[in-house]
């Protein structure tokens, strides 16, 4: 066992962003090329894996439920090996703060027979399972879960699976992803419908893994995704950098009229990642992409983000579920803009690891930018620079790492309190924010066991 020394509360100071680096793996495609790796029925080797705590919660569920995850250190973050089968657990799956797991090892519970208990750290307790118990009830599987059905824990008792078609409500990759997983264990071909495409790195890691999985986008501009079970097999994996990471530094670069720009190497540029990019070309930012190739099925390339004034971007539809990750960074983009940003359609935001709507307009607040909150989004007026003060990340990943960049463009130093939220997706931000020439002093910090 090793003691980690986490950062619990820093102080950022004004200090513009630049340069070149790669960031580490992109956690959608390392939780899924682990859960998915335990269903092809021989050893999968995965490189470049997250470190985050999102994927090591998904590697401790695959373990719980009898899988053989092997992490090792390598240079580009964490190398591993996964083995199924997988079977009934003898303890609770535990998912932490990660939606994702608790989603996607729904969906491989149901294909398993037996009874499978799926519970997470407080904020996951909080955000709906309905719109998996749904379909996998539909499929044949036995869910429940506690507040009539629509929060963890939740219990799953699988097997018998048919496939469906099922017309989602929501445009979310985490319910296709799970009903999809599911369908591998199913008999005959399932089908997902949703308003507008989302990401779709599960149809690609099944396809490149020899899977049968075909994708319509209607002239309404919603998508069905058809699985037809079998044909998986055993080939190397290696996970690509992490838009959803390199996001903060292209923002950052975005309002830094200082510096040369940030260019980030080996990143992610699925288009339903890279949302956070086209917002910013909207607003006006010099956006270049370069060298794209193909890794495991994932379009990958360089990516530059120079400052230019910025004007005004209106984000709904699609680009909100291409950007839904991204959207409170764009805010701070918007604040800085002549004249702001709105974002519409974005009620999903509300089920985040917090309530992202609140929790970016009480995050900008403490910076003293003002932020119009609506039911499915925000306005942010444009002409506003940060100022010091505080940020509360109450356990949210990217609140916290929205305020380090806030800081960086800031009028006077900014401070984060729970810090230790950015654990979740982006362990070595602080390291990457030095890179790039960021300023921070911590001020505490908290040892935690890792075994
Ligand atoms: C994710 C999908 C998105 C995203 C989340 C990761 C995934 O959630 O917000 O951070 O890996 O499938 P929804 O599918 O619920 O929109």
């Amino acid at each position: 066992m090793t003691i980690e020394a986490f950062p619990t509360r820093v102080r950022v100071y004004p200090s513009p962003l630049g340069g070149h680096l790669r960031v580490p793996g992109d956690k959608s495609l390392s939780h899924r090329a682990l859960l998915i790796g335990a269903l092809v029925g021989r050893p999968v080797t995965v490189r470049g894996l997250a470190l985050s705590g999102d994927v090591r919660s998904t590697a401790a569920g695959l373990r719980t439920l009898g899988g053989r995850v092997q992490l090792d250190a390598d240079p580009a973050g964490l190398a591993g090996t996964i083995t199924g089968p997988l079977g009934e657990a003898e303890d609770v799956v535990d998912c932490g703060n990660s939606g994702t797991s608790l989603r996607l090892l729904s969906g491989i519970a149901a294909g398993i027979e037996g009874l499978t208990v799926l519970t997470g750290d407080a904020s996951l307790r909080r955000r709906p399972v309905d719109r998996i118990r749904e379909p996998l009830s539909a499929m044949g599987a036995r869910v429940d879960a506690r507040a009539a059905g629509r929060l963890p824990p939740l219990v799953v008792r699988g097997g018998g699976l048919v496939g469906i078609t099922y017309r989602s409500p929501v445009a979310s990759a985490q319910v296709k992803s799970a009903v999809l997983i599911a369908g591998l264990a199913a008999s005959g071909p399932t089908s997902v419908e949703a308003p507008l495409p989302s990401r779709d790195h599960t149809e690609r890691l099944l396809r490149y893994l020899g899977g049968d999985v075909e994708t319509q986008v209607g002239n309404d501009g919603s998508e069905r995704t058809t699985l037809r079970p079998g044909g998986l097999s055993a080939r190397d994996i290696d996970v690509c950098g992490d838009p959803s990471s390199a996001a903060f530094w292209w923002v950052a670069a975005a309002l830094s009229p200082e510096r040369e720009g940030v260019t980030v190497t080996g990143v992610n540029l699925n288009p339903g990642r890279v949302g956070v990019l086209d917002v910013l070309e909207e607003l006006g930012a010099d956006v270049e992409r370069a060298g794209k190739s193909d890794q495991a099925g994932e379009p990958v390339g360089d990516v530059t983000v120079r400052y230019a004034p910025l004007g005004t971007a209106r984000v709904a539809g699609r680009t909100v579920v291409d950007a839904i990750d991204e959207l409170s960074l764009l805010a701070l983009a918007g604040a800085l803009a002549d004249d702001g940003l709105t974002v519409s359609d974005a009620a999903e935001l509300r089920v985040k690891e917090s309530d992202r709507i609140e929790a970016t307009a009480r995050a900008l607040g403490g910076l003293g930018i003002h932020v119009r909150t609506a039911a499915d989004g925000f306005h942010v007026p444009g002409r506003q620079r940060p100022t010091g003060g505080t940020v509360e990340a109450r356990g949210d990943h990217r609140i916290a790492m929205l305020g380090a960049v806030a800081g960086t463009i800031a009028s006077g130093p900014v401070e984060i309190v729970g810090f230790d939220a950015v654990a979740t997706s982006y362990p070595t931000f602080l390291d990457d924010f030095a890179t790039l020439g960021g300023d921070v002093e911590v001020l505490e910090a908290l040892g935690t066991a890792r075994g």
